[in-house]
């Protein structure tokens, strides 16, 4: 390993996701295995600009690989929108010796990191963390899992009382621009219809579903829409059309909102957030910069941040069908 790196920074930015304490753990312990030291730099872009960093080694990172959030916190930063504020975050780097970056977050936080490494030449390697996993070079981002398990309990305990009142339920779940969430969640659930921005069905359509849902004998339904979906109405006008047009639906909405993003990570997320903080340890001290570490087919891959930020990942169609032929 070509290794002329000695401090790696370490952030964890945008929508913080379960799974990213067990992506530092495994950059941290990485650095630790390799001989680089890493630095932690808490809430984002934003305490880059602030200086708030600090040394971490391996046992900062003892007991955390099973919690929610982020250690390290997370921001939005407009800040680092600016020119200005990416060069104060430049030199307090370069103050503290750090001479390379590992950026866990979503596409923002990857837009951000790309124009660092462009204006400033400074090595930045990306780690997919969100729940919407809406990032075009990986199967999975670390977090999804963990969301969909979240999901599907709360839209089963919903269906309990649904039933219970035959009752129709509408629930918003996150996932910004993107359907996955809906889509996969919605699957597991069994839901009766799912809304989402990729395929917009239209309102006859939803209608006639929930008709047929009614002739056939159901005690409830559950519609997921996702939050993005672009069938023109929110969830709360959905629910309002739709009880106008079938008076016979005793409708309720739930918004799942942030309950999403919490909790204790998955099996499945800490493994993938293990591997794919070792991998951008390895690839950032072998002089690899500006891409991200990513999961295809069960493979650790890299893809150029510009891809993976303007690339697209679609949804699984075949998901659709499915969904449409279990409502039957
Ligand atoms: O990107 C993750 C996400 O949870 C989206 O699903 C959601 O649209 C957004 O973040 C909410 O952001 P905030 O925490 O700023 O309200």
């Amino acid at each position: 390993m070509g290794k002329s790196l000695k401090r790696i920074g370490l952030l964890t930015s945008g929508g913080d996701a379960p799974g990213m304490n067990a992506a530092i753990r495994a950059v941290v312990r990485s650095c630790t295995f390799y001989n680089v030291e890493c630095v932690g730099i808490y809430r984002g872009y934003q305490g880059l600009i602030e200086g708030d960093l600090m040394l971490l080694n391996a046992r900062s990172v003892n007991n955390i690989i099973n919690k929610g959030g982020t250690i390290l916190k997370s921001a939005r930063s407009n800040e680092f929108r600016t020119k200005a504020g990416r060069k104060k975050a430049y030199e307090n780097l370069k103050e503290a010796n750090v001479d390379g970056l590992i950026v866990i977050g979503g596409d923002g936080s990857f837009t951000g990191g790309m124009k660092f490494n462009k204006e400033f030449n400074f090595p930045v390697v990306g780690i997919p963390g969100t729940i919407d996993n809406d990032i075009y070079g990986t199967n999975f981002t670390i977090g999804y899992d963990t969301a969909l398990n979240t999901v599907v309990e709360a839209i089963d305990k919903i269906r309990d009382t649904a039933s219970s009142h035959n009752r129709l339920f509408f629930v918003e779940v996150m996932g910004r621009d993107a359907g996955f969430i809906a889509l996969n969640a919605g699957v597991g659930a069994g839901a009766e219809e799912i809304l989402i921005p990729e395929e917009n069905l239209g309102l006859e359509r939803l209608l006639d579903s929930l008709k047929r849902s009614k002739r056939s004998g159901k005690s409830s339904s559950i519609v997921v829409v996702a939050e993005g979906d672009k069938i023109g109405k929110n969830v709360f006008e959905l629910a309002d059309y739709v009880n106008e047009n079938m008076p016979e639906y005793d409708v309720r909405v739930s918004v799942l909102g942030h309950m999403q993003r919490g909790g204790a990570p998955s099996c499945f997320d800490r493994v993938l957030a293990s591997r794919l903080g070792v991998k951008a340890v390895e690839l950032i001290l072998d002089g690899k910069t500006n891409i991200m570490v990513g999961l295809v087919n069960n493979e650790v891959v890299t893809t150029d941040l510009e891809k993976a930020i303007k690339g697209h990942h679609s949804i699984n169609k075949e998901l659709l069908k499915v969904s449409d032929i279990m409502s039957t």
